[in-house]
């Protein structure tokens, strides 16, 4: 291979190792081959609609794109820092099975709108097969919601016991979570649904090309109004770096919750066997590495979130190399987003409830006491501020004698209150309707449960529609 670069034109001494060391991005930019030849091949029918190519040229050039596909995918491609990037790689190449003709590829066309192409490509592609990947993430939520509307769990805030809610409950919570982060993305996809090439280096081309016929072909939505724009700007990757830091920080808190849950302490689930690692000197543990992990990746998005911020911060229009520094970031979130998504689809598939080990802490942490506060307000009219307060003592004297409200004996309430011996105490602590009175839209109920799994099924079925027709 000749040393000569296909720029090279007006320079006189070849690059020194050191600038095609750190110019090249061939080592990470390979990965777009795909979209790159997908491109080159809309670029080249325009170059043949407005005479620059012959009808024979213009075969030539997609047949020599196909090949170079096909190599790539074979492992057959040589690839070489002297190329810099995946554009001049395709271009050198096709040259050399095509001859001269090759060289005309690159007429009205600038790397600076032929890489801003590329990425928005990479970015809608990633996008549907992240939604793809989150929609059957809702399906499973949902399903597993349904499964465990019976089982009652404890509500924590401060992360101490709260109040009883049902399974479902807790399930859905994270339902509604994700529905926010596939809208995100969906937003993300609409950023990004403008076509840029056309915008050549920075001011436009000197060819009567057709842009809207190139942008319906690869069906983006509307053209860039400003080449200068088209180039330089890089928002379509800060949100989709925005929607994925958003999915691994709500990942990171349900995977906190998985670990913690699935400890000795609390043991209210289980992870199986295939999701979770052993020890190589502690022969008892199972660990949660998986949520572990995922928890641990959303660092990694906010770093790359904060790489773009960063790398864009102050730079003058239109076009800086510093830009090629913008797919490391890209590449790396695509990657983990879509690895976590179906990493925390098999943990929620696949992990078991406990409904007696979270009993047991609800009676423990007390849940129902302001049940019981509530059933002396609406059964015996006591006012709630003195309600509060011989619910309080109740629990006191539990405390002392290391009981629930569900095993003092009937001198023991009858000492605090004559409300409390009778056989009322029973149904106002009672896990479960306390979970039933929480008859609100969006509550803990059982019937408003059955409701939110409706609601949760239509929005499925909308989301599925607009991605349809998106
Ligand atoms: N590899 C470059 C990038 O990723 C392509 C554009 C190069 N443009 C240039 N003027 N050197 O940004």
């Amino acid at each position: 291979m000749t040393n000569k670069k296909l720029w090279g034109g007006r320079f006189q001494a070849e690059s020194s190792s050191i600038m095609e060391r750190i110019g090249e991005s061939i080592s990470f930019d390979q990965s777009l081959y795909k979209v790159d030849i997908q491109g080159s091949k809309i670029h080249a029918k325009n170059l043949l609609n407005i005479g620059i190519l012959s009808e024979e040229e213009y075969q030539k050039i997609i047949l020599g794109l196909e090949q170079i596909q096909k190599e790539i995918e074979n492992n057959e491609f040589e690839f070489t820092p002297k190329l810099e990037d995946i554009h001049m790689h395709i271009e050198y190449r096709l040259t050399q099975i095509i001859g001269e003709t090759g060289k005309k590829l690159h007429t009205a066309r600038s790397r600076n709108d032929q890489i801003a192409l590329d990425v928005r490509l990479y970015v809608r592609e990633s996008i549907s097969l992240i939604c793809k990947k989150l929609f059957d993430l809702l399906e499973i939520l949902l399903t597993k919601a349904e499964q465990s509307i019976d089982i009652i769990m404890p509500g924590y805030t401060h992360l101490q016991v709260a109040q009883p809610i049902r399974a479902s409950h807790y399930l859905l919570s994270y339902f509604w979570t994700f529905v926010r982060d596939y809208n995100q993305f969906l937003f993300t996809f609409s950023v990004n649904d403008s076509f840029v090439l056309g915008s050549g280096a920075l001011a436009g081309v000197n060819y009567k090309i057709n842009r809207e016929l190139m942008q319906k072909e690869l069906n983006f939505s509307k053209l860039s109004e400003n080449s200068m724009d088209a180039v330089s700007q890089r928002d379509h990757i800060l949100n989709f770096l925005f929607a994925g830091s958003l999915l691994l920080m709500h990942f990171s808190r349900l995977c906190e919750e998985i670990i913690l849950f699935s400890s000795v302490e609390f043991g209210f689930i289980s992870l199986p066997d295939s999701l979770t690692t052993g020890s190589s000197i502690m022969p008892q543990k199972k660990n949660p590495d998986i949520a572990e992990l995922i928890r641990g990746k959303s660092a990694r998005l906010f770093a790359n979130l904060q790489h773009v911020f960063v790398l864009l911060k102050g730079l003058p229009l239109a076009y800086n190399r510093d830009l090629q520094e913008d797919k490391i970031p890209l590449f790396d979130a695509n990657e983990q987003i879509q690895i976590s998504i179906e990493g925390i689809s098999e943990v929620i598939k696949n992990f078991s409830f406990h409904p007696q080990k979270m009993q047991a802490s609800l009676k423990k942490g007390f849940a129902t006491a302001t049940d019981l506060a509530d059933y002396l307000v609406f059964q015996h009219k006591v006012p709630f501020r003195e309600a509060h307060e011989l619910v309080g003592s109740l629990v006191g004297l539990a405390v002392q004698k290391g009981k629930t409200l569900f095993d003092l004996t009937y001198e023991e309430r009858a000492s605090i209150s004559p409300f409390f011996a009778t056989e009322e105490y029973f149904t106002a602590i009672s896990l479960e309707n306390s979970a039933d009175k929480k008859d609100v839209f969006g509550g803990t109920a059982k019937n408003r449960q059955l409701e939110q799994i409706q609601v949760a099924k239509k929005t499925l079925t909308n989301l599925h529609k607009i991605w349809e027709t998106t």
